[in-house]
């Protein structure tokens, strides 16, 4: 195995290895007010959305995680499936390894394969070339790409870059390349100032992808023999991270420590057009009985999704973010020194 699938295999192990249920974060500090009186009723078809085009059931999805190695094919496969079955759009993780090993093009294909008309979204590092974008844009049939900026994870590399001028190739990305560009983080968390300089480029998309789930540092820090445990804290938390973004104006991406259907529903509040899952979901597939499990614990978030729209008194999803909310004062604090 190359060292560049032995990573993506390492990933995946240390993943669960770190994975805590239900572990505490940000939205813990984030409340709603409820109408005792909602005058709604449960309805599925409220949570149903349009993603890049096409018709999506629900406005969460699974986020980027795998691909280039046997396992990530395994993965990739059944998540094809899933989305597929489910409605639901689905990112597959960095596809930049296929600039220097196309062999493993087929652990990404699979995905496309298994779910030839659902969203799919393709995720590159912020280095890739334009044409290597494009090659895989075309390959998988992407609707959107998803570039993520990833330094802390990199920094916490042994083997991982060093430079990161990446605007330059960030502009030629954006003026290029013809489907969408999310810009993300690996759960580190984009700041306001970041945003809103690559608003200015024409970008649109962010993904916050805050902290308070994987968290890639302590990753990459069990791969190394130097590890540098401080960069384990210094993320920024999903929920500040949205609160700041949402100033921007941009198309929001809310992910980074999402357990379960309220956190997606506190997501969509914040602003979040859409909200991201990874390794919650990874956890569920990866236990025996896997894919019925995911699949059964995804139609049953879709389900509660619809009962929390109708608890608050919701119909549509765009209202979501009027919705009253409040947090804890240590949030507060945090939040208001950053307004
Ligand atoms: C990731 N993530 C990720 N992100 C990305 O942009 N490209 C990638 O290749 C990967 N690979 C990857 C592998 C594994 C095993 C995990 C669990 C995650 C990061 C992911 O998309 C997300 O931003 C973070 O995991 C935070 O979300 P969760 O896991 O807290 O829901």
């Amino acid at each position: 195995m190359s060292i560049r699938s032995t990573r993506k295999e390492e990933h995946l192990a240390l993943a669960q290895k770190f994975y805590e249920n239900e572990k505490s974060n940000s939205f813990d500090q984030m409340h709603l007010v409820r109408p005792a009186l909602p005058e709604t009723s449960v309805n599925l078809q409220a949570i149903s959305t349009k993603m890049f085009g096409k018709t999506v059931s629900a406005p969460f999805f699974i986020n980027a995680m795998t691909g280039g190695s046997k396992k990530s094919f395994a993965i990739n496969q059944a998540l094809g499936k899933i989305a597929q079955q489910t409605h639901i759009a689905l990112a597959l993780g960095s596809a930049s390894i296929l600039v220097k090993e196309a062999d493993q093009l087929d652990s990404f294909i699979i995905a496309r394969q298994e779910n030839p008309n659902g969203v799919l979204l393709a995720n590159v590092n912020a280095k890739t070339s334009v044409r290597d974008a494009e090659k895989i844009i075309a390959e998988l049939q992407a609707d959107a790409l998803q570039v993520h900026l990833n330094v802390v994870q990199e920094i916490a590399m042994p083997e991982g870059d060093r430079d990161f001028h990446w605007l330059a190739n960030l502009q030629e990305l954006r003026q290029q390349i013809t489907v969408p560009i999310i810009i993300k983080e690996v759960g580190c968390g984009l700041d306001q100032a970041t945003i809103h300089r690559l608003k200015k480029e024409g970008i649109t998309f962010f993904d916050i992808a805050g902290s308070g789930g994987t968290n890639f540092a302590q990753i990459e820090n069990a791969r190394n023999p130097q590890p540098l445990a401080y960069l384990e804290n210094i993320g920024l938390p999903t929920v500040i991270a949205a609160v700041l973004a949402a100033n921007e104006d941009v198309d929001l991406i809310v992910s980074g420590g999402i357990r379960n259907p309220l956190d997606v529903f506190k997501g969509l509040c914040l602003g979040g057009k859409y909200v991201g899952i990874s390794n919650t979901f990874l956890q569920v597939l990866l236990q025996d009985n896997g894919f019925e499990n995911l699949l059964q614990l995804i139609k049953e978030w879709q389900k509660q999704l619809a009962y929390l729209m109708a608890i608050y008194g919701q119909n549509n999803l765009t209202d979501l973010p009027k919705i009253k909310r409040y947090f804890d004062l240590p949030l507060k604090a945090q939040i208001d020194q950053l307004l």
